[in-house]
C-alpha cells in the first residue's frame, strides 16, 4: 500500500461506469490495447502495482504469487469464483483476495433456469432448425420436448445460487425441490417452499434435472463422475453453470452419446475456451459461453463491489467481500 496515489492493474474491460469510477481510485494501468494478459504481463503487474482488479479468466499461481519484488497486496477479483487464484499460496505469502458474491446470484439462477427450460424444450435444436432454413411448417410430432412442471430438480449445493434456484424452480415452474448440500438449509431461506435434503447419489437416482451449484474445489473435482453419471436416470439431464472441473467431462461425453442421459445444458467448461467437440455435435446439448452474470446490471454490480474492496484496502479499512 502506498500513502500517494495508488496504482491499480486492471486486467480486462469493464462496463463504462465502472471504468470511470476506477479511475478515481488511483493510477489505472491494463495489457497494451487490453489484449488478454499472459503470465509475464500478470508477473510485472505484481512487482509494479499496488492491487490488482482480476477477473475469473486471470491465472495467479502459487509460483506467479511468489514473483519476487512483489508489491502488489490485493488481488480484487471481479467474479465470485476464485479458482483462479491459488489461495493457499495467495495466504502464505500475504497477498489478500477479495470476490464478488451476492450481486450476481439472480442472473446466474435465472440462467440457469433458461439452460433447463432450453435443454428439456429442445430450444437450441428448434432455434439451429429455423436458421437453416430447414423448417418445413408446423407438425404434430415435430420436436417433442418434457414440461419442467412437476419434474423433480435435484440442486447440488444449496448456497445464495442454488437456494434462489430452487425457489425461483418450484415457484415459477411448478417443479418438485430437493437439495444435498452439506448442511441443511432452514425452509425460510428458501422462501418458505418444500425441499427435502438427500445425499448426492440418491438425488441424482431420483431427479428428472440435476443443476450443480457448488464451489470448484479440490472436493468438488470431478464431483460428477462416470460412476455418480451412471446413477442418473436415462431420461434425466444435467445442468451445469457452476464450473467445469465439477463434471468429468469425457464421462459425459459417453453418458450422452450412449443415451444413459438425456441432455445436458452447460455454460462452463473445465478448459474455457475449449468445449470437447463431441459435446458441441450432439444436439441434445445446449452449450453457453459462461453467460452466468452477463447483464449489465450484475457486471456493472460486480464492479462496484470489487472497486469497494479496492477502496477499502487502500484507506486502510475492513475488506467487504474477502476470500483470503
Ligand atoms: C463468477 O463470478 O464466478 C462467474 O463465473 C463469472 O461471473
Amino acid at each position: 500500500m502506498t500513502s500517494t496515489k495508488p496504482t491499480i492493474y486492471q486486467t480486462r474491460r469493464l462496463p463504462t461506469e465502472v471504468e470511470s469510477a476506477l479511475s478515481t481510485l488511483g493510477e489505472v494501468r491494463h495489457p497494451p490495447g487490453f489484449r488478454p494478459p499472459t503470465a509475464d504481463d500478470l508477473r510485472k503487474a505484481l512487482r509494479k502495482s499496488d492491487a490488482i482488479l482480476c477477473t475469473v479468466r486471470d491465472r495467479f499461481s502459487a509460483n506467479l504469487l511468489r514473483t519476487p519484488g512483489r508489491r502488489t497486496g490485493l488481488l480484487a477479483n471481479f467474479g465470485v469464483g476464485v479458482d483462479n487464484i491459488d489461495l493457499e499460496a495467495a495466504r502464505s505469502v500475504g497477498v489478500r483476495v477479495s470476490n464478488t458474491p451476492g450481486v450476481l446470484t439472480e442472473a446466474t439462477a435465472e440462467l440457469t433456469i433458461a439452460l433447463i427450460l432450453a435443454v428439456l424444450r429442445r430450444l437450441g435444436e428448434g432455434e439451429r432448425l429455423v436458421r437453416s432454413g430447414g423448417w418445413t411448417g408446423w407438425e404434430p410430432t415435430q420436436l417433442l420436448g418434457r414440461s419442467a412442471h412437476g419434474l423433480r430438480l435435484g440442486v447440488v449445493g444449496m448456497g445464495r445460487i442454488g437456494a434462489t434456484v430452487a425457489r425461483r424452480a418450484h415457484a415459477g415452474l411448478g417443479m418438485r425441490i430437493r437439495y444435498a448440500s452439506r448442511s441443511p438449509v432452514p425452509p425460510w431461506e428458501l422462501g418458505g417452499i418444500e425441499a427435502e435434503k438427500v445425499s448426492l447419489d440418491r438425488l441424482l437416482i431420483e431427479s428428472d434435472v440435476v443443476t450443480l451449484h457448488v464451489p470448484s474445489t479440490p472436493e468438488t473435482h470431478h464431483l460428477i463422475d462416470a460412476r455418480r453419471l451412471a446413477l442418473m436416470p436415462p431420461s434425466s439431464v444435467l445442468i451445469n453453470t457452476a464450473r467445469g472441473s465439477i463434471v468429468d467431462e469425457a464421462a459425459l461425453v459417453a453418458a450422452l452419446s450412449e443415451g444413459r442421459l438425456a441432455g445436458a445444458g452447460f455454460d462452463v467448461y473445465a478448459e474455457e475456451p475449449n468445449v470437447p467437440e463431441a459435446l458441441r455435435a450432439m444436439e441434445q446439448v445446449v452449450l453457453l459461453p459462461h453467460l452466468g452474470s452477463a447483464t449489465l446490471e450484475t457486471r456493472t454490480a460486480m464492479g462496484k463491489l470489487a472497486l469497494a474492496n479496492l477502496r477499502a484496502w487502500f484507506e486502510g479499512g475492513t475488506l467487504p467481500t474477502p476470500v483470503v
